[in-house]
């Protein structure tokens, strides 16, 4: 066990980045949630959609020490659905009850599982999640990439996964 869990968010769940992460949370034995299950609306100023499903998921994913973003590059930034939920994490920097429960993860780490169809992750894409990571004062654990450019090939990934699922049980 190590003690790990994966949020998962992109176009299409059995995709490149959704095969390559069941891939990763089957050698780690993590479970990987799928933010499209979630009805998770747009970040708010006046909060009112603090009742949806947001926070019950946070709760969750604060059970764990170390939490997978994993997500396809698109456009060089994160999925859509990805950046709602990384906009929502806003919440618990403006509502006061909220607070303690941000402040709760400053004890994880954050790792990025990702794919595209360059070399490596774009830097301004890791830039922005690594970015989001320190100002929520979240550790950085790393990343592992799955270059897409013809199609999903998974023995292309293997050492690059070797390494990553290691580092992540190790920490
Ligand atoms: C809307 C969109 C935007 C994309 N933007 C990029 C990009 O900026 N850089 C890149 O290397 N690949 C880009 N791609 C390619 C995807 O990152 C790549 O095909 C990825 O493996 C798709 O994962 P998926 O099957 O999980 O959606 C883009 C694909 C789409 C559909």
């Amino acid at each position: 066990m190590s003690n790990a869990i994966a949020i998962f968010a992109g176009a299409r769940r059995n995709g490149n980045t959704g095969q390559f992460i069941d891939w990763i949370a089957k050698d780690l034995e993590i479970d990987v949630i799928d933010l499209s299950e979630k009805d998770i609306s747009p970040y708010d100023y006046e909060h009112k959609n603090i009742n949806d499903e947001f926070l019950p998921l946070m709760h969750r994913l604060l059970e764990y020490e170390k939490i997978i973003f994993v997500t396809p590059v698109y456009w060089y930034g994160p999925s859509a659905q990805m950046k709602v939920f990384i906009d929502r994490t806003s919440d618990f920097l403006d509502i006061e009850e909220l607070k303690d429960i941000g402040r709760r993860l400053r004890e994880k780490t954050a790792y990025i599982v990702c794919t595209s169809i360059s070399n490596d992750a774009d830097e301004s894409f890791l830039n922005s999640l690594k970015n989001t990571f320190g100002y929520l004062g979240m550790k950085y654990g790393g990343h592992v990439h799955a270059n897409c450019e013809d199609g999903y090939v998974q023995k292309n990934y293997r050492q690059d996964v070797d390494r990553f699922v290691n580092s992540v049980r190790d920490s």
